[in-house]
């Protein structure tokens, strides 16, 4: 069986999945493919040495101990803060389940691919990746709400409006990156306990007078980062994209002043962006590196990156 799914941006909705808020990704127009078969033994064989753990991964995850021959074919671009590694889970997940017949539901692979990479690899990330690859649709960003595990799809064609949304890779990944994740995820976590609440992305303004010092700075930002979600759905449902940019951008500010996960070089790029015309921009993604994402208008040529579009092909597919 072989199975393909995509990558994804994240249009807005940044540190929320795992605060239980809320996240636009869509699933873009890149993919990875993975042929699986029944082998001797198991076997991986990709292009990248990475890829191992986290196929391992799932098929742990899935409870399989039938020996198996997997093979990652083309690739989302790795590295390019694409979530390549969901791209993979997934497509290996969606593989393994069709050729086995073992009939899971789009959640319990979900959840699978999640537990690969939070288990398995040991990254404690927060599911938006994965949700994305799994149940992105044609033409369309998902509203994703962390809090209820509800996904709704939200049309996302900009090109029809002219506007193309671009990625820019800065191509640097800082060391801190995983450790300064995981360190974000647990001291979110104990600011939620303080105030009594289940999750950060249930805080108030009100609860914003509470505390102080960099648990104010944080929570400011999932407040802040939830209601822009909000906002942004409707702007686009308006067709009001000096509304969505002006979003964006504002994201990033709160993201780099008070998530404190952006850094030179992602500054730099949205700077730039803006300079030369987008109608908005921000970092995308985990931070301290990785992608920006920018808006751009018609005519307006942007001074690096690549364009990307919503997936045009279902989000998985599989074909024996
Ligand atoms: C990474 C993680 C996601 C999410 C984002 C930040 O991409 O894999 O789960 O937390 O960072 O929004």
């Amino acid at each position: 069986v072989t199975a393909s799914a995509p990558g994804r941006v994240n249009l807005i909705g940044e540190h929320l999945d795992y605060n239980g808020g809320l996240c636009l990704p869509i699933a873009v127009d890149r993919r990875t493919s993975v042929t699986v078969s029944r082998a001797p033994s198991t076997r991986v064989t990709s292009a990248h040495p990475g890829a191992e753990p986290y196929v391992r991964g799932v098929l742990t995850a899935l409870g399989v101990d039938e020996p198996l021959e997997i093979m990652v074919g083309d690739t989302v671009p790795v590295g390019a803060g694409l979530s390549s590694s969901a791209a993979l889970t997934c497509g290996v997940a969606v593989a393994v389940d069709r050729l086995l017949g073992l009939g899971r539901s789009v959640s319990e692979l979900l959840a699978a691919t999640i537990a690969a990479e939070n288990v398995h690899v040991g990254v404690p990330t927060g599911g938006m990746d994965q949700a994305a690859a799994l149940r992105g649709r044609v033409g369309h960003a998902l509203l994703l709400d962390f809090d209820d595990g509800s996904a709704g799809p939200v049309p996302w064609v900009p090109e029809e409006s002219g506007l193309r949304l671009v990625v820019v890779d800065t191509g640097v990944r800082h060391t801190l990156a995983t450790s300064a994740y995981a360190e974000r995820r647990r001291s979110c976590e104990a600011v939620a306990e303080r105030l009594g609440l289940p999750h950060l992305a249930h805080a108030t303004e009100g609860d914003l007078s509470r505390i102080d010092g960099v648990a104010l700075r944080r929570t400011r930002h999932v407040v802040t980062e939830q209601r822009r979600v909000r906002d942004l759905v409707a702007a686009a449902a308006a067709g009001d994209w000096t509304e969505v940019g002006r979003l964006m951008t504002a994201s990033h500010a709160s993201l780099r002043d008070d998530y404190e996960v952006s850094c030179a070089e992602l500054d730099a790029a949205v700077d730039q962006a803006l300079a030369a015309g987008a109608l908005g921009a921000r970092m995308t993604g985990g931070g301290f590196g990785g992608c920006a994402i920018a808006l751009y208008p018609e005519g307006v040529e942007a001074p690096t990156g690549f364009p990307v579009r919503a997936s045009r092909a279902a989000s998985v597919d599989a074909t024996t």
